[in-house]
């Protein structure tokens, strides 16, 4: 039995801004279990829209990314404290696009955290190894390497309302998933490096969710292992049906 499950939407960069609250206002009259989380992490012309459209019913709205800097001549930038202020209230951080295709560190990644943090948003630390690693079966120092670099160097009272998704780079957008045996040894090994770092009860707070070709097939499974506490879903989140079926595997794991 789950006490609680995150499940968090990744709409990367899709929707119009009509799209967007189309599928917003459906979802935001789905009924979510207590004890489920539910976000959608749109691109930012959504935010204000989103935030408005789930006030009251239990979903949230967040960010995709925000800028390091409070505030500065950074054109076309978005800052941390600009998604707070349309209601939003988490930003996915260090998604593996970013690192791919816009060269982001662990280094930034960590000082777009404290901004974050700074803004009162709640970021989603994203982590996870590119396929040749995982061939070479050296997965676990390289995350180990992401996590020493990024959230373990913050301060034990930073890390309050913090998420953290592996998403194994392999698996994301391919249809290719973690096996659970391969997500439950990470996800056991993220939460031991967390322990070791914050103590206990600070990391046993600290939701880590499963990003990867995560869907309504296979969502059951992977919800149901002992340290995957939900997931942060791409291509299963833009439809209306499949994201509400993995909310309600969600909540009949709650209940059950
Ligand atoms: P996917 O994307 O579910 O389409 O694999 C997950 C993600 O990138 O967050």
């Amino acid at each position: 039995m789950k006490k609680a499950i995150y499940v968090a939407a990744n709409w990367k960069m899709h929707k119009t801004l009509q799209e967007g609250l189309e599928l917003g206002e459906m979802f935001s009259k789905y009924q979510v279990t207590h004890g489920v989380t539910a976000v959608v992490n749109a691109p930012a012309i959504h935010l204000a829209g989103l935030a408005g459209i789930f006030a009251g019913s239990g979903w949230s709205a967040g960010a995709q990314n925000c800028h390091q800097a409070d505030s500065g001549a950074y054109t076309g930038e978005l800052s941390a404290g600009m998604v707070a202020s349309t209601g939003a209230r988490y930003v996915v951080l260090g998604h593996s696009e970013r690192r791919i295709y816009f060269q982001e560190t662990d280094a930034l990644v960590l000082d777009k955290i404290r901004s974050a943090r700074r803004a009162g948003l709640i970021p989603i630390y994203c982590c996870g190894e590119p396929l040749a690693i995982r061939e070479s079966g050296e997965e676990r120092p390289y995350v180990e390497n992401q996590l020493r670099e990024s959230i373990l160097q913050l301060d034990p009272e930073e890390i309050r309302d913090l998420w953290v998704a592996y998403e194994p780079v392999w698996a994301i957008g391919t249809g290719r998933t973690a096996s659970p045996q391969q997500a439950q040894d990470m996800h056991a090994f993220i939460r031991r490096l967390l322990t070791d770092r914050f103590g206990q009860d600070k990391a046993a707070c600290i939701p880590i969710l499963y990003g990867g070709s995560c869907n309504p097939g296979n969502a059951r499974e992977l919800f149901s292992l002992e340290d995957v506490d939900g997931g942060l879903i791409g291509g299963a989140s833009l439809k209306y049906d499949d994201f509400t079926a993995l909310l309600s595997i969600a909540g009949e794991l709650i209940r059950a």
